[in-house]
């Protein structure tokens, strides 16, 4: 069987999981040791690179871009004090049911189990619910047809102790960079003297002791989550910035159609704007962070008929909740929730307010009045998965290869895999050659090298095997633009550089070089406008 018909019978996950292992993306944790760490990846070269390009683009996109209203960024500690997640909950009732086998002992989570062995829906079902439905349809173990015992609620945190013996104190991984960001909250709108509405952004590692973790990065133990609390007067739910998302078009599956199970899934095109008016957003702050993470999704690659939002319903939502909206992405392996929105009205404020003793609050005044009142204020919250967002980009990004020898069907075909990664999160927007590894090619390939990495652009420097293999390695790893420094260089000061894409070539100064690499980066003009295309 041909290497392309061998790649069409695996799983999308694990042709491209398997890619990311070869080409110096990631590596399973301590995988020297027997299987490594299962849930655990560390994140090589190229992965580490695209990884941190993807939180500058959240970054730029949600944190440095808003100055009305200001959102601050804090880094928090991933240790936290047991008190912390009694207060939020996380310590009483942060689990999944667990199902093990008892004559192969496998441990499974018993609602996946369901939804693969029955194709049930569960959201929001209870652990007797799940219990019921799996003694009702006769579900036994699917890796030995054992019988199930009966299930149970897990807790997912991953447990330490701090301090010596003795008088050890208790404490947890996070299980989510929110509840830094709520224990922070004080400090942060008194020193930054802060003013609703704000926001209080956070990017750092969570850790969850799934069980089973079997989808490579899109079920971890350790991931990393980019989050905002964004805080504000309940009496003022406003967003300065709505105005500029009214226009963004989203796709969305309401509550109104998932209460009948046959237009369950049916998605409905709707403007910003227009869903504000239907009253499906309880605020336009939730309807702005809809907005945005939807256009957010889209800059980053994953095409627009790949998104929907979905409306969670009343029952899948805990009871402070008023209203959650998750962004879905389309993968070979069905849709999986990548953001989750929610109006987490001003229930972590409070309990943490309680528990700790802290007046958690803000001074509100309205303009043109003296009085100042005391609120505790409200909070939307988009989080998103780091390792999530990364894994279905490069789904979205992955071209096969075409089998050796055979015609091409488009222009752009190739015998080898490749990633269309947009350019500004490849893991470098740029590779510098040296026709070959001579002083006179090597000296102005490095010089040009030197001047992109200077302009903050992520670069790499190749200077081994023929050109058209480096050409082929850059392409394995999404890279979007090759520049070959050659003899014609020392004639004309000219370079050549090779777009990944349409695989064209065109002449460009090397002066030029920088300006040329940020407008193609920037996408602000044609390839072909920005030189002299060689045919
Ligand atoms: N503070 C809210 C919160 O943590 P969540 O829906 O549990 O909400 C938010 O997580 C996002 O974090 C998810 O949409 C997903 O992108 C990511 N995430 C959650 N669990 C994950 C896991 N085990 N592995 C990788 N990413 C995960």
């Amino acid at each position: 069987m041909s290497e392309k018909g061998k790649k069409k019978e695996r799983a999308l996950l694990d042709v491209v999981m398997d890619l990311l292992t070869r080409r110096g993306f990631i590596a399973q944790t301590a995988e020297i040791y027997g299987n490594g760490l299962a849930g655990f990846f560390d994140f090589l070269p190229n992965g580490m690179q695209l990884k941190r390009n993807i939180e500058k683009a959240w970054r730029e996109f949600f944190v440095w871009s808003s100055i009305d209203p200001l959102v601050y960024e804090i880094e928090g500690s991933v240790v936290l004090p047991e008190e912390v997640l009694v207060a939020s909950g996380h310590v009483s009732s942060f689990s999944d049911p667990l199902v093990s086998c008892s004559k192969c002992k496998a441990e499974l989570r018993a609602d996946h189990l369901l939804e693969s062995q029955a194709a049930m829906k569960t959201e929001g079902m209870t652990v007797p619910q799940i219990q019921d439905a799996l003694k009702k349809r006769g579900i036994a173990c699917p890796e030995c047809g054992g019988a199930l015992a009966p299930v149970e609620e897990f807790n997912l945190m991953l447990k330490t102790d701090i301090g010596a013996s003795g008088n050890a104190k208790r404490a947890y991984l996070r299980p989510e960079t929110a509840q830094s960001i709520f224990c922070d909250y004080k400090r942060v709108y008194q020193t930054m003297r802060a003013q609703l509405p704000f926001g209080i952004s956070q990017i750092g590692p969570s850790y969850r002791n799934e069980i089973s973790p079997r989808q490579g990065l899109i079920r971890m133990r350790g991931f990393t989550q980019m989050e905002i609390e964004f805080f504000f007067d309940p009496e003022a739910p406003v967003h300065p910035g709505y105005e500029s998302t009214r226009d963004v078009k989203i796709r969305l599956i309401t509550r109104d159609v998932q209460r009948d199970e046959k237009t369950a899934d049916d998605v409905v095109e709707i403007t910003i704007g227009d869903a504000m008016e239907k009253g499906i957003f309880p605020n336009n702050i939730q309807a702005y962070f809809v907005g945005k993470v939807f256009q957010f999704y889209q800059s980053i690659g994953i095409p627009y008929e790949a998104l929907r939002f979905r409306h969670l319903l009343e029952t899948e939502t805990p009871f402070y909740s008023k209203g959650n909206f998750d962004l879905e992405i389309k993968l070979d392996m069905g849709w999986k929730e990548a953001v989750g929105i929610a109006y987490r009205t001003n229930h972590d404020l409070t309990t943490h307010g309680k528990n700790s003793g802290s007046k958690l609050e803000a001074d509100v005044q309205k303009p043109g009045q003296k009085e100042v009142r005391k609120v505790v204020p409200h909070v939307v919250e988009p989080s998103f998965g780091v390792e999530r967002a990364l894994y279905c980009v490069l789904e979205h990004a992955y071209r096969p290869g075409i089998e050796k020898g055979a015609e091409k069907e488009k222009e752009s075909d190739r015998e080898w895999d490749w990633f269309q990664i947009q350019p500004h999160v490849a893991p470098f927007s740029a590779m510098v050659y040296p026709l070959m590894k001579k002083p006179e090619l090597t000296g102005k390939a490095l010089e040009l090298f030197g001047a992109i990495k200077k302009a903050g652009i992520p670069v790499f420097y190749d200077h081994a095997g023929q050109i058209g293999r480096r050409y082929a390695r850059a392409d394995e790893i999404g890279t979007p633009y090759c520049f070959t420094v050659d003899y014609q260089t020392a004639e004309d000061g000219t370079v050549t550089i090779r777009e990944r894409d349409s695989m064209r070539q065109i002449r460009v100064p090397v002066a030029e070089c920088v300006q040329v690499l940020q407008s193609l980066v920037g996408r602000e003009k044609e390839f072909l406008d920005l030189g002299t295309p060689i045919n």
